[in-house]
């Protein structure tokens, strides 16, 4: 979450005034954040959910991965991406990122095999994926594509918004994200048949908000992960602060890049630098020690930086229930247990991406913020400068 005020007040304010607080019926919140969250990706249809990882098992569910299928994701991604895939009843399967920080292309088509039914690009820290290269490989092996864009709300790739490149997207607004309601998440997709589905995977009484609709795949049981007016509220005035704030993210991270680049640092590679988000400006470091040492002397003075590897959840070594292979509450439901999934369970070590951690053990990233001011700009280029000094030649 970046900004939040007394808009988003009023805003809330107003629903609690007018007693309206469920999205169906006489609410009027929600729809209209789907409708226009739809519009600012450029996709046909946007359906809210409680969170990212609700959003990207509707999409699992709305486009028919279940038992039997492998789930191609990226060994950097909160775990939750895995997760989704085991909640639809399937296998993930762990592949390496790349200097992107991003799945790579290379190991993508390296890791399918006649059981991958999906492969799930994780646009991290707000960079958006090689999407030509993984829809050229998805194409060819004819895998469906979710994207996960939990961590690149609002972000793009070559002209276009994250949502329009796969078969259907997730997306968060938890307290971490571009833009918040607190916790919530949303997935979108031009697909009708897959909008539905997630959409009854979502809300177990979605089939009845529309009688009309008399298709028989949609009556299975779904959840209870609606969003709700509160939500919908802080999104519709969130939305409308979103491009100003990524747009002065990615001119700030254009310019330290630059810096850096100038100072003799090497950046991460960026797929898309004048489309992504710009939250995070990273370097390549040729070693750990050196990373961990311009991280430090960035840090010492004030700046917000890490190493990706240090991010917890977020790197499969850490994935706990995935590397345990515990899938479920009760081993009759567990995907790692169940016959349905015999041919297709993988075998998980924590050395089964090394070239992951090689990358993410030398990368550092450094945190944007759309409200900082031009002497703050200034501190962080003296930083990068000075920390590029420190560790050159190492
Ligand atoms: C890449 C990624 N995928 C999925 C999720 C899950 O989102 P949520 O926490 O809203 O369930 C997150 C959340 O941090 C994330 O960063």
């Amino acid at each position: 979450m970046y900004r939040m005020g007394e808009e988003e007040v009023r805003r809330v304010r107003k629903v609690i005034q007018s007693g309206r607080m469920f999205r169906y019926y006489e609410g009027a919140e929600c729809a209209r954040f789907e409708k226009d969250w739809a519009r600012h990706v450029g996709v046909k249809h946007a359906r809210l959910t409680t969170s990212g990882t609700t959003a990207l098992y509707a999409a699992l569910v709305g486009l028919g991965i279940g038992p039997g299928c492998q789930v191609i994701v990226p060994s950097y991604t909160y775990m939750a991406t895995a997760l989704a895939v085991l909640a639809a009843g399937a296998i993930p399967v762990v592949a390496d990122v790349d200097e992107s920080l991003t799945l790579s292309p290379k190991d993508l088509e390296r890791r399918i095999t006649r059981h991958t039914r999906a492969v799930i690009p994780v646009h991290m820290v707000g960079l958006p994926c090689d999407m030509d290269k993984i829809m050229r490989i998805a194409r060819r092996h004819k895998l469906l594509v979710v994207e996960d864009a939990c961590q690149a709300v609002g972000g793009g790739y070559k002209g276009k918004k994250l949502g329009n490149f796969g078969h259907a997207t997730g997306f968060s607004f938890n307290f971490f994200k571009n833009i918040s309601a607190g916790e919530g998440g949303g997935f979108v997709t031009n697909d009708e048949r897959a909008f539905l589905r997630g959409s009854v995977a979502v809300d177990c009484c979605a089939y009845y908000w529309n009688p009309e609709d008399k298709r028989e795949d949609l009556q299975f049981a779904g959840h209870n992960f609606r969003a709700n007016e509160f939500s919908g509220a802080l999104l519709n005035v969130q939305l409308g602060r979103l491009a100003d704030m990524l747009k002065r993210m990615r001119s700030h991270k254009q310019e330290l890049l630059e810096v850096g680049i100038q100072a003799g640092l090497r950046s991460i590679k960026n797929n898309s630098l004048e489309h992504e988000c710009g939250t995070h400006l990273g370097f390549c470091f040729r070693n750990e020690k050196t990373a961990r040492a311009f991280c430090d002397h960035l840090r010492a003075q004030k700046v917000g930086a890490f190493l990706p590897m240090d991010t917890g959840r977020h790197v499969y070594t850490r994935w706990d229930p995935i590397l345990r292979y515990q899938g479920a509450h009760h081993p009759a439901l567990d995907p790692f247990k169940i016959p349905a999934n015999k041919k297709c369970r993988v075998r998980y070590t924590k050395g089964m991406c090394q070239d992951s951690l090689d990358i993410l053990n030398r990368a550092v990233l450094i945190g944007m913020h759309p409200d900082h001011t031009r002497s703050r700009i200034g501190q962080l280029a003296r930083a990068i400068g000075g920390g590029a000094k420190a560790v050159a030649g190492n």
